[in-house]
């Protein structure tokens, strides 16, 4: 079996799809996407019943499949105004709002809507306290000191700033109803949730002990990993450099570690769980403990269809490009040739349709060596690419859902009135 989320009867219904539709398309498999809720919540809830589950949209939020995310009772956590509008649309009661440039029109918003609103900076709060709005209730994102990764250390409060902070929250009768931290994206394992929860016990210990009848829940935000794709590294872009100066040794698919070895989700429930409990249960109480999962919970249930064009010397383009696949650039996903299957993988540079050098799929394929018509699968792209679509040469790809027996188009392909659609001429 090629990946644990696609044995043969899964391959099967993604070749029976492949032939209903014209491609490109991606495809959603919404029995995995309800597996996959179903196996978060028996994760957490079993080892820590007052866990609550708040979708990442930016991951990817065709409304279609946060329907049936919210089905689950997960709430949604959003980044923008307009992430707040469309859960406000799908009636989701639960949003917790984060990002670090949060506008006025956005803050007074997300009051209207009673949205928990997670500030990330001094500036921030100093907004939300001069929109007056009466018996305010905020949370905090934190920034733990010791983060090395200098991206992700950029977000919440500073510690120099966190004293100010909560003066102000002191002075203005202000509710600090939660705490939040989000350690970053596609973390292998929960070392750095352990590691962040045991950080801040001895923070509540030294300065938010004032606080301690007010805060109800901690938010330890999503980052949990897939198994699958392996991350493109830096030598990738040298070694591209030295087939291009050597001929075409295509020594660049050699760049790709190999996937990813994560911990299973019961793995982070179990130690983000244990430490929580061990943690902060005892100076807080059970109060509640808040996840924001994206990528965990919808990578592997969407599927991109794409078909050969043309075939190359040790190469093939394919009719799906990096505007729909953007993440292409940094991650080598599975592909298999659909219409060839074998168990073998073929060393072979499969390129998108569009004129740009760095339009490339994939450097190998499971299955024999495609001809022109074969259907190729690129697997596991559901997060992080559809909402970084653009609009480069190439139409958005339309959305397919399949529960296996029927399928339907969920998001249509992109036409010349969506493109032009914005436009005065
Ligand atoms: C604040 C916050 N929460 C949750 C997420 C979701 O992360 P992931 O999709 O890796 O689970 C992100 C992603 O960057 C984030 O910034």
């Amino acid at each position: 079996m090629l990946l644990p989320n696609l044995n043969n009867h899964k391959i099967k219904t993604l070749v029976a799809t492949s032939n209903k539709y014209a491609t490109p398309f991606f495809i959603l498999d919404e029995v995995e996407l309800n597996k996959r809720c179903e196996q978060l919540k028996n994760s957490f809830y079993k080892r820590y019943p007052k866990t609550h589950v708040f979708y990442a949209y930016k991951a990817n939020c065709i409304p279609h499949l946060l329907h049936t995310i919210h089905s689950h009772g997960f709430g949604a956590e959003v980044s923008s105004g307009l992430e707040l509008q469309l859960a406000t649309k799908l009636n989701v009661k639960n949003t917790v709002f984060n990002g670090p440039g949060k506008t006025n029109a956005e803050l007074t918003y997300a009051l209207k809507k009673k949205a928990m609103i997670v500030v990330d900076n001094l500036d921030e709060l100093k907004k939300i306290l001069s929109l007056q709005t009466p018996s305010l209730k905020i949370a905090l994102r934190l920034s733990p000191p010791y983060l090395k990764n200098k991206e992700w250390s950029r977000f919440g409060l500073q510690r120099n700033h966190l004293d100010s902070a909560l003066g102000l929250i002191n002075k203005n009768d202000v509710c600090l109803e939660g705490v939040h931290f989000h350690l970053g994206s596609e973390l292998t394992d929960s070392t750095k949730h352990s590691k962040a929860i045991k950080w801040l016990s001895t923070l509540i210990k030294s300065t938010l002990h004032d606080f301690k009848d007010e805060i109800s829940f901690v938010d330890v935000g999503g980052g949990f990993g897939v198994h699958g794709s392996a991350k493109k590294t830096l030598m990738a872009h040298s070694l591209r450099m030295v087939d291009k100066f050597t001929g075409s040794k295509n020594l660049e698919g050699l760049a790709c570690t190999s996937p990813k070895k994560v911990e299973d989700i019961d793995g982070f429930a179990e130690n983000i769980c244990a430490a929580f409990t061990s943690e902060i249960v005892p100076q807080l109480g059970e109060i509640e403990l808040w996840i924001e999962p994206g990528r965990w919970i919808i990578n592997p249930c969407i599927h991109m269809i794409s078909s050969v064009v043309a075939v190359k010397n040790k190469s093939a383009v394919l009719d799906v490009g990096i505007n729909n696949l953007p993440n292409c650039i940094y991650e080598q996903y599975p592909c298999i040739n659909l219409t060839r299957p074998s168990d073998e993988k073929k060393k072979i540079s499969l390129f998108g349709p569009l004129c740009m050098s760095n339009d490339k799929i994939s450097t190998t394929l499971q299955g024999d060596l495609p001809r022109e018509g074969d259907k190729v699968c690129v697997c596991n792209v559901g997060a992080y690419n559809i909402p970084w679509s653009s609009q480069f040469i190439q139409p958005l790809a339309k959305v397919v859902a399949s529960n296996e027996k029927t399928s339907k188009i969920i998001r249509v392909e992109e036409g010349l009135d969506y493109r032009i659609g914005r436009d005065n001429i």
